[in-house]
């Protein structure tokens, strides 16, 4: 493959997808996952007009083999791997002195450990690259949200990771990045039942991760706020 190859977990909708579509035009093939084959299949096809190669592989990231045959589907070239798919856990959320341990664990277990374990598949082919790795985060990782105990604590957990990341892969851009509230699924379902309208569409943040790519900027933690253009 000539092109570029990014790996972007989740993006059969919300902020993957929209990220698909921005690395899409920006000249990437693409490699992407989700659990419901039928929703990345159709996310798969949307994205397939945009004249790059889309490699559709369902599977869940907590799963060891479907990990292997992401990183196999690049074929020896990998140049980004963005590790966006996670859950929010349980919902309403609960206060940790409630939090189901099982669900804790869960949330963990897709929010770090397996965006860790994706990694560690995908870094001799980064390294090779000199590419880079950008991982999903929130402020949940660093604020006191009450009820956001268990997927702020996994979020945290996966920010520090990335920062002992960069720390030892000196060849590759490590990225750690919270994409401010966005109009999505895992955002209703940390406010069921209300109206969340106002919230920005993922779209919109996606000229802030294209700008961490494309000036390969250095290694370390973004607001996607913070990348994007000030507008009056
Ligand atoms: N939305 C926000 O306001 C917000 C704010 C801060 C951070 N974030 C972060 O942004 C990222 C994307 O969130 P989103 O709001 O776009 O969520 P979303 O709309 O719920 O989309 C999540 C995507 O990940 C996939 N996915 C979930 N669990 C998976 C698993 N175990 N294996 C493979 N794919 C899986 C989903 O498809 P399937 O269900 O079919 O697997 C879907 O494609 C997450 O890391 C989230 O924590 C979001």
């Amino acid at each position: 493959m000539n092109n570029p190859t990014a790996l972007i977990t989740g993006a059969s909708r919300g902020l993957g997808r929209a990220l698909a579509a921005g690395l899409a035009r920006e000249g990437f093939d693409l490699i992407i996952d989700a659990r419901d084959a039928a929703a990345l299949d159709a996310a798969a096809g949307a994205l397939r007009p945009a004249g790059r190669l889309v490699t559709a592989i369902s599977g869940d990231v907590t799963d060891p083999m479907h990990r292997s045959a992401l990183v196999d589907a690049a074929g020896g070239r990998l140049d980004l791997l963005v590790n966006n798919a996670g859950t929010l856990g349980a919902s309403p959320l609960p206060a940790l002195a409630d939090y189901p341990v099982a669900e804790l664990r869960a949330a963990f277990e897709a929010n770090v450990i397996a965006p860790i374990a994706l990694t560690q598949l995908a870094l001799p082919l980064l390294r090779a690259s000199g590419g880079a790795v950008l991982n999903i985060t929130s402020d949940a990782a660093v604020e006191a949200y009450a009820g956001w105990g268990g997927y702020g604590a996994a979020k945290a957990a996966l920010e520090q990771a990335s920062n002992v990341l960069a720390a030892e892969e000196l060849a590759v851009r490590v990225w750690w990045a919270d994409p401010g509230d966005l109009r999505t699924d895992m955002h209703q379902a940390a406010f069921p039942g209300e109206d969340i309208s106002d919230r920005p569409s993922p779209a919109s943040v996606v000229p802030a991760f294209v700008r961490l790519v494309t000036e390969r900027l250095p290694s370390g933690r973004y607001r996607a706020s913070h990348l994007l253009p000030v507008t009056s």
